[in-house]
Order: structure tokens, then C-alpha cells, then sequence
């Protein structure tokens, strides 16, 4: 079987996220386009990475930076045409990349036509039907309010309708009714389109809020997981090697619920590690990591978590108790601008003040525990972020290519551009950039490289059971990735001082572990804990051989 058809691909993968507006602008306009982002695969292909999601490209009036579509089978003109896409992912399948897009699937844009014929149409016709409808904003009132700071009730009034209009999200989303036959078989009409496309990859958007039944908190309900199971089997059916990606920020009990037994999604990300993984760094205490690692279920064979640093959206803080909260904000967004909803919006190198130690910790952990990692464009050269900017666009700045106007990004004016770039003089793009950091030996960027490389190398730190280890030091994290060939061990000082640690390595003795970056042969292992000492924030993958 060729890698292409591989498909299980997605257990394997790395995937590098970004948005086609911010990657590179090819027709002078401001706007990075499907065209630039051609051009720019070989950047993509050349970081060792396997896979590309895109952020939406659908036309849509940006209210919510594409997650409000207002045609599913579409390209933004702004982005380029169809014909530009098609030839984008054809250029990253010759590169053996995959591409992975978006289905937002729980609501349109106000501005879809479907709205815009259930607005005018009398209620109870099946135009009115492809959304959710109310005479009061009172049904449904145990449902949370997600974006906190701009919508105040999940219905808005709507004056040509003359009714209440459902929606989750910005009251420019009005959340599709899957009640509705109709809207169910559109939506799976759009999936076939993305496919027959050659998207190797769906996102499933907002994925728990499908259903609303009076008396629940209206999140994944079961019509919900029945109706996701109808989309598997058309995509088992007809496009055995793509893949479905649930988007439920919620507790890993709850989202094992999005793998079906196997059926409905092959993979979901796993929200709560995230902002553990920033806790743990910041306490120097592993015990966040391990928790929520012991806490997170066994998944079927055939599916894969997704983890991440960050993302497009704010670092969410909906997965952590109140007192995390506020250590979370406390430690991480001092300024109350850099705090959005319940979350904060900065990007990675920020967040860890730019210490090059934290971010290859952090980076190292993200690209060693299972499931398969994503990582968010620009992190790879420590970009930074603009937290004045309003909404999340602060961590959604043109990518910085050198030193030259507009950071190599477009040749517009720069008033021109859809957002000012980072132009501080610690992020800014004349002191990070791609240009700059590809001549530098010992650039952050060169050092991605490697890692991804590395990781790539051993199958097991993508396939690999998991065992965590006692260390005797709560500062320094340690865990077994283990397949019938192979055990890597992995130790992670998540201390800003040098600390001690004795992993208990006694099944291994008479092996010895390898360090895989530079083949360093460590002393055999015997019956007692191993003794190791480790530098501020520093790791350790070995592969254990024998003696
Ligand atoms: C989740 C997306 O990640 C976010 O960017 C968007 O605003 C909401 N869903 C609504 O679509």
C-alpha cells in the first residue's frame, strides 16, 4: 500500500496548521492566497512535517474569520479561485503531504442564502426549518454561553423573521437545525464536496452542539452521535482513506464518546493537556500532565487523539477547575488585555517569555506523548504575538519570511494588509524570520527541523503505548512509548534548575539508554532507579538497547 492510501495516516502524522490569509500574498492585495501558499509548500514540506490544515477558505463575510460560511462549496474569492485550491492540495500530494480542511458544521453566516431564505419565509416552511426558531429566548436555558465577553444569550431576535434565532457563537452564526432531513443531507453533501476535492481531512467544527433538547446542557446529545455516524459511513464507504477530526472542548471522558466504538470520528483533540502542560511548566510540578494523562481513556485502535501548544483561538481555560483559572491568568496574562473569554490570547513564545529552553521543552513533550501533534504557523520561529489587536486576531499576524517590507509577506502597502505585522523589536519580523533563522545553525527553526526528524525516525512515539514512570522528583516527568520492537524513554525536567532524578527502570536492567539526538550511550541499567541528572527545562528521548 503507498502512503496515500495508507489509512491509518492520521496516527502517524504531524500536522502544521495555518491559515491561507496569513501565509503568503501573491496578487499584491493583503491577503495571503491559495497561490502563495503553493508556493510556499516546500517551506511546509522542508519543516519534516506530514500534514496541512487549513483555517476556513470558504466565502464568507469574516465576521468570525471564516467559521461563518456562507457557501460550503466555495473558495473565498479573496483566497483564489477553486481551480488555485485544487491545484494546492495536488502540489501537497506530490510532496506526500495531506491536507486537511474544515466542515463547520454546527451553524452558516447569517449571510448564507439558507438564512437568508428562512428569515423571509413564513414559519414553518421547510426554508424556516434549516435553523432553530423560537418565539422566546427562554427554551433551552441550561445551555452555556461560549463567547462570554461579546454575546450575552444565546438567541438573538431576529425582526424580518420575527423570532428568536438559535446560535452557540456570535449571533452572526445561527446554528443549523439537524432536526431538519434537509440540512443534514446539505451538510453531508458538502463533506462529499471537500472530498471528491482531495481533502484528505475534515475538522469537524464545534462538533457537540448539533442538538438542542429542552431540560440538557444541549451538548452531545445522542441524535448528535447518530447523526456523526451517518458521515462516517458515507466517509467509510466512498473515501476509506480520509478522516474525520472532532473539535469538543471538553473533558477526554467525554469527547471518547466522538470515537464511537471506532465508528463516528478517527480522531478529536485533546483540549484539557494543553493548558496542563503550561501548568505544570510554570509550578515546575508534573503532577497537572500526569493527571489528566491517567484520566484519559483508552481510545479504539483505529483512532488517535490530536494535541497541541496553541492554535488560532485563545488558550482555552474552560478544561481547568476555578483555582487553576486563576493561576492560569495570574501567571500567564498579568495584563487583562491578553485575556479573551475564558482564555488568553498570546501565542507560545510569549507565553514562556521567550525562553528558548521552555519552548524546545514544551515542543519536545508535544512531539513525545501520544497522539499526533499540531503545530500552529509561526511557532516554529518563536513568533509573537499583538494583543491589542482585537478578538483572536493577535495570534493570527502574517507569517515573517526576512527582514524586507511586510516581513516578505506582500508587497501591498502596508496599510493595506488584513493585519499590521508583528513589529516589535523582540517578535517583530526584522529580528524573526524564516530568511534569518534558515542561515542560523542554531535557530529555533533549524532546531524544529531536527526534532520533527527525530520524531519521524521512531514509529513508536506516535504508535507507542503509554507508562508513565515514578522519578522521585515532582519536577521531572518520565514515560515509556512502547511497540513490540521498540521502548523509547522520555524525561523531562519541567524545573527552570538543574534536578535530580531516578526513573524506575528496573524491567530494562541489562539495557542501556541511548539518547537519540546525539547516540550518547548511557551506563547500563540495573535494579536500582536510574540516577540522572538534568539541566533547567532540559530532555532526554533513549532508545533502550541492550547492554
Ligand atoms: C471553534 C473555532 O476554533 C473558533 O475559531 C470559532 O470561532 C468557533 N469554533 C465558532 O465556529
Amino acid at each position: 500500500m503507498t502512503p496515500a492510501q495508507e489509512p491509518l495516516w492520521y496516527k502517524s502524522a504531524i500536522i502544521y496548521q495555518v491559515h491561507v490569509k496569513a501565509f503568503f500574498d501573491t496578487t499584491r492585495d493583503g491577503y495571503g492566497d491559495f497561490r502563495g501558499l503553493y508556493e510556499k509548500l516546500d517551506y511546509i514540506a522542508g519543516l519534516g512535517v506530514t500534514a496541512v490544515w487549513l483555517l476556513p477558505f470558504c466565502p464568507s463575510p469574516l465576521k468570525d474569520d471564516g467559521y461563518d460560511i456562507a457557501d460550503y462549496c466555495g473558495v473565498h474569492p479573496t483566497y483564489g479561485s477553486l481551480r488555485d485550491c485544487d491545484e494546492f492540495i495536488e502540489a501537497a500530494h506530490q510532496r506526500g503531504l495531506k491536507v486537511i480542511g474544515e466542515l463547520v458544521i454546527n451553524h452558516t453566516s447569517d449571510q448564507h442564502a439558507w438564512f437568508q431564505a428562512a428569515r423571509h419565509a413564513p414559519a414553518g416552511s421547510p426554508e424556516r426549518d434549516y435553523y432553530v426558531w423560537s418565539d422566546t429566548p427562554d427554551r433551552y436555558r441550561e445551555a452555556r454561553i461560549i463567547f462570554t465577553d461579546t454575546e450575552p444569550s444565546n438567541w438573538t431576535w431576529d425582526n424580518v423573521a420575527k423570532a428568536y434565532y438559535w446560535h452557540r457563537f456570535f449571533h452572526h452564526q445561527p446554528d443549523l437545525n439537524y432536526d431538519n432531513p434537509a440540512v443534514r443531507a446539505e451538510i453531508i453533501k458538502a463533506m462529499r464536496f471537500w472530498l471528491d476535492q482531495g481533502l484528505d481531512g475534515l475538522r469537524l467544527d464545534a462538533v457537540p452542539y448539533l442538538i438542542e433538547r429542552e431540560g440538557t446542557n444541549c451538548e452531545n446529545l445522542p441524535e448528535t452521535h447518530a447523526y456523526l455516524k451517518e458521515l462516517r459511513t458515507v466517509v467509510d464507504e466512498h473515501y476509506p482513506d480520509r478522516m474525520l477530526l472532532a473539535e469538543a472542548n471538553q473533558w477526554p471522558q467525554d469527547v471518547r464518546a466522538y470515537f464511537g466504538d471506532g465508528d463516528e470520528c478517527h480522531m478529536a483533540f485533546h483540549f484539557p493537556l494543553m493548558p496542563r502542560l503550561f501548568m505544570s511548566l510554570r509550578k515546575e510540578d508534573t503532577r497537572p500532565i500526569r493527571d489528566i494523562l491517567q484520566q484519559t481513556p483508552a481510545i479504539p485502535t483505529n483512532c488517535e487523539w490530536a494535541i497541541f501548544l496553541r492554535n488560532h483561538d485563545e488558550l482555552t481555560l474552560e478544561m481547568v477547575t476555578d483555582e487553576e483559572r486563576d493561576y492560569m491568568y495570574n501567571e500567564y496574562a498579568a495584563d487583562p488585555q491578553m485575556r479573551l473569554n475564558v482564555g488568553i490570547r498570546r501565542r507560545l513564545a510569549p507565553l514562556l517569555g521567550n525562553n528558548r529552553r521552555a519552548v524546545e521543552l514544551l515542543t519536545s513533550l508535544l512531539l513525545s506523548l501520544p497522539g499526533t501533534p499540531v503545530i500552529y504557523y509561526g511557532d516554529e520561529i518563536g513568533m509573537g504575538d499583538n494583543i491589542y489587536l482585537g478578538d483572536r486576531n493577535g495570534v493570527r499576524t502574517p507569517m515573517q519570511w526576512n527582514g524586507d517590507r511586510n516581513g516578505g509577506f506582500s508587497r501591498a502597502d502596508a496599510a493595506r494588509l488584513y493585519s499590521p505585522l508583528i513589529a516589535d523589536p523582540v517578535y517583530g519580523y526584522q529580528a524573526i524570520n524564516v530568511e534569518a533563522q534558515e542561515r542560523d545553525q542554531s535557530s529555533l527553526l533549524n532546531w524544529m527541523k531536527r526534532i520533527i526528524a527525530v520524531r519521524r525516525r521512531y514509529v513508536t512515539l506516535s504508535v507507542g503505548t503509554l507508562e508513565l514512570l515514578e522519578t522521585g522528583n515532582h519536577s521531572v516527568l518520565a514515560f515509556v512509548r512502547r511497540t513490540a520492537e521498540e521502548a523509547l524513554l522520555v524525561v523531562a525536567n519541567l524545573s527552570r534548575f538543574v534536578q535530580p532524578a531516578a526513573p524506575v527502570l528496573a524491567e530494562f536492567a541489562g539495557q542501556r539508554p541511548i539518547e537519540v539526538m546525539g547516540g550518547a550511550e548511557f551506563p547500563c541499567i540495573g535494579t536500582e532507579p536510574y540516577f540522572l541528572s538534568l539541566g533547567p527545562h532540559a530532555f532526554f528521548w533513549f532508545e533502550i538497547k541492550p547492554c
